[in-house]
């Protein structure tokens, strides 16, 4: 094996908001990383990871009225919640931190100083949507209305999703604030903005310097075709983040001093770590290496804004940043209303998290290619690769080391060049892993265990056994084939941090390294063997996706719907429970008439943003109903569902047809809404009394 000289290496990954849960789409970025950092390590370098939650911004803020809680409470609870799932899933920060820290105010204050008086940093009075009964500036997403290019109802204060036309809040047709439901108004106010022009040189030299992707580099080669605007980094007050210096009343944007709190984390962590020091890390000079794993959705953030603002204020720059691809689960975006949304919590109540692990890795490449979770293919490839191949090895030879040998390994190596060769691809697996492509060094370490599975099968050890004096052979056999199993292991350690250790319990040895795992394990004593990994079982895959559906069927959440409105001011997007309607007589009710259909067919309606046209059985009788729900479900996960109408509503002439009923369904609207099931034994037609 080649020596490595020690490299120094900062790694973070994107800090997560400290509103809502981690899911699944998260893990991909925490489980590359981690991987990453794990494997500098066991090489012997000194990598050091940290990350922290993102805890400033509008929504975080709002998130926090609406439970009657302070920002800070709400932070606490979140951070404490997201340590727990990253644990769960062996993420091995260094530090986890938070950007509401004294560490990142002085680092945000004091970057924005030297910003200042380098001269990048300008002023101007703007105009902006106001919200006058919440009286606060709203951000674009916290308007809602009609797009003026082509007239799409319900559109963000930022661009149609229908026809991307791109406006101002201001400007869509009939403007309301998601927060209260008022129309906002124009109003002026002070904004502080980040020169980024001042860098041009310095970024197109950067983006040259090998610091980037490919993909990553043409995109940002777009943005200098465009033209650096100036980038405003304020906000006003009411705001949870940090108050600028010398300017009382504006914030630091959320995104000014995220970032920061990568170096806040790292600063923290060096005060209880003597062997780290912030300033060789983060000095401009700095021989050590810092490298940024994200999302593709936030590069300009990191590869634009970050660097000039890390140069413009004597910072040195990141080595490189490492963007991926979104999660796609079964071939499409995650969503509520199909009930692929998943939290890491759901996951982690019915699922082993080396199964993920192992999947993400299968299927991770240095590239930003989205990456599919299929979980049939999951199943396929965990029970395929981990379990019928690599734990079968260890299962199928130490059954006779341990029962005819005491557990004590033989002397000498079977196939010394069987052996050599396993070692002599770590090489090759090392490269894979830093370059972070991950597929190819789980294919190469499948095909190896392929190898030691046909070593076995060919020596028949089963065989052997049953010979009289053959027994040194059977020893010998199982033991390469346990030794194999190790350098295996070794080479998966990255992936499956949880199972090597089993391992290394199993046989007995020191914590596997890249520096130690060659040595071959002979005239050695091994611990009695205990399984290491289950199958993955379908009616566990099951049991999870019907989880997470329920989960996600909760008003927990986390986008910029979920704010609320101060008592008496009315919303377009409630989130408090409704209040009890005016009571009734029982004879106001009983001129309802409820009853069981069987959904037989539903389909999209041209034209229609909301509609679903459904054809219900009423037990005998078909009805034709429009249904607003769209958002909430795809036509073909509807056909034959049982569910609930209104069979006696007069019917009604839309747009689309004759609606004759309705059909119920709880929530609050878009795309929380579900349909009432009703239990088994109720059929189409039975009324609902
Ligand atoms: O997109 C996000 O989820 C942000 N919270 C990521 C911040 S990363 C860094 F800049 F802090
Ligand atoms: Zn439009």
């Amino acid at each position: 094996m080649m020596s490595v000289p020690t490299r120094k290496i900062l790694v973070t990954s994107a800090l997560p908001y400290a509103n809502g849960s981690i899911h699944l789409g998260h893990m991909v970025e925490y489980i590359q990383t981690d991987i990453w950092v794990r494997f500098q390590n066991l090489r012997g370098h000194q990598c050091v990871y940290v990350c922290a939650d993102d805890a400033h911004g509008t929504p975080i803020m709002l998130r926090a009225q609406s439970e009657g809680i302070s920002p800070e409470d709400l932070v606490q609870r979140i951070g404490e919640e997201h340590r727990q799932d990253f644990a769960d899933f062996s993420i091995g920060f260094d530090n986890y931190y938070t950007t509401h820290s004294p560490e990142n105010r002085e680092l945000a204050e004091s970057i924005y100083q030297s910003l200042k008086q380098n001269n990048h940093m300008t002023s101007r009075v703007i105009k902006q949507a106001y919200d006058p009964v919440k009286e606060m500036f709203l951000p674009d997403r916290y308007v809602k209305g009609t797009c003026p290019n082509c007239g799409a109802e319900d559109q963000y204060g930022d661009n149609c999703e229908k026809c991307s036309h791109t406006y101002t809040p201001i400007e869509l047709i009939n403007p309301v604030s998601v927060i209260s439901g008022a129309t906002p108004i124009e109003k002026e106010s002070e904004h502080f903005f980040f020169k980024l022009g001042d860098f041009e040189d310095m970024l197109k030299e950067w983006t040259k310097g090998g610091h980037l992707q490919a993909e990553v580099a043409n995109k940002l080669a777009e943005w200098f075709e465009v033209g650096l605007a100036e980038w405003d980094i304020s906000r006003d007050s009411p705001y949870f983040g940090f108050e600028i210096p010398g300017a009382p009343g504006k914030y630091f944007y959320v995104w000014m001093d995220a970032p920061m709190g990568y170096f806040a984390s790292f600063k923290n962590l060096c005060q209880r770590r003597d062997d780290l020091d912030f300033d060789e890390f983060l000095a401009p000079d700095s021989a050590t290496e810092m490298y940024h794993f994200i999302g593709k959705d936030i590069i300009r953030f990191h590869a634009l804004f970050w660097p000039a603002v890390l140069s413009g204020s004597g910072y040195r720059t990141p080595t490189a940043i490492y963007a991926h691809g979104f999660l796609t689960i079964n071939g499409q975006k995650m969503s509520k209303s199909r009930g692929t949304f998943i939290n890491a919590r759901d996951y982690l109540a019915h699922l082993n998290p080396e199964y993920l692990r192992y999947y993400f890795a299968a299927k991770l490449t240095s590239r930003i290619d989205d990456l599919d979770l299929n979980f049939e293919d999951f199943a396929q490839k965990v029970n395929a690769d981990l379990v019928n191949k690599v734990v079968n090895i260890a299962s199928r030879c130490a059954g006779f080391i341990s029962k005819r040998f005491e557990g004590r390994l033989a002397p000498e190596c079977a196939d010394q060049a069987l052996y050599d060769s396993f070692v002599a691809t770590g090489e090759k697996i090392a490269n894979y892993y830093e370059t972070r492509e991950y597929s190819h060094a789980m294919r190469e370490i499948m095909a190896l265990a392929d190898q030691a599975n046909q070593y076995i099968d060919q020596q028949e050890p089963w065989a052997l056994a049953k010979q009289a004096g053959k027994e040194p052979q059977v020893q010998a056999v199982c033991s390469l084939g346990l030794n194999l199993f190790k350098v295996l292991m070794a080479y998966l350690k990255p992936v499956l941090p949880t199972m090597a250790a089993q391992v290394e319990q199993f046989l007995n040895i020191e914590p596997l390294t890249w520096q130690n795992y060659p040595s071959a394990l002979l005239n050695h004593k091994i611990e009695k063997y205990q399984p290491l990994m289950t199958r993955v079982e379908k009616v566990k895959i099951d049991a999870m996706l019907n989880q997470a559906s329920t989960t996600a069927a909760k008003p927990t959440a986390v986008d910029s719907k979920q704010v609320l409105k101060k008592k008496g001011e009315a919303s377009i997007m409630p989130t408090e429970k409704e209040p009890i309607a005016e009571s009734i007589q029982y004879d106001d009710f009983a001129k309802l008439d409820l009853r069981i259909v069987r959904i037989v067919n539903a389909e999209h309606v041209e034209g229609a943003d909301k509609l679903l046209k459904l054809t219900l059985d009423l037990g005998g009788e078909t009805r034709q109903v429009f249904a607003g729900i769209k958002s909430a479900y795809a036509p073909e996960d509807l056909i034959d569902k049982l569910t609930v109408m209104v069979a006696n509503l007069a019917p009604r002439k839309m747009r689309f047809g004759v609606s004759e009923g309705m059909v119920l369904a709880a929530g609050p609207g878009g795309e929380h809404l579900h349909l009432l099931h009703p239990d088994s034994g109720a059929q189409p037609g039975m009324r609902v009394k």
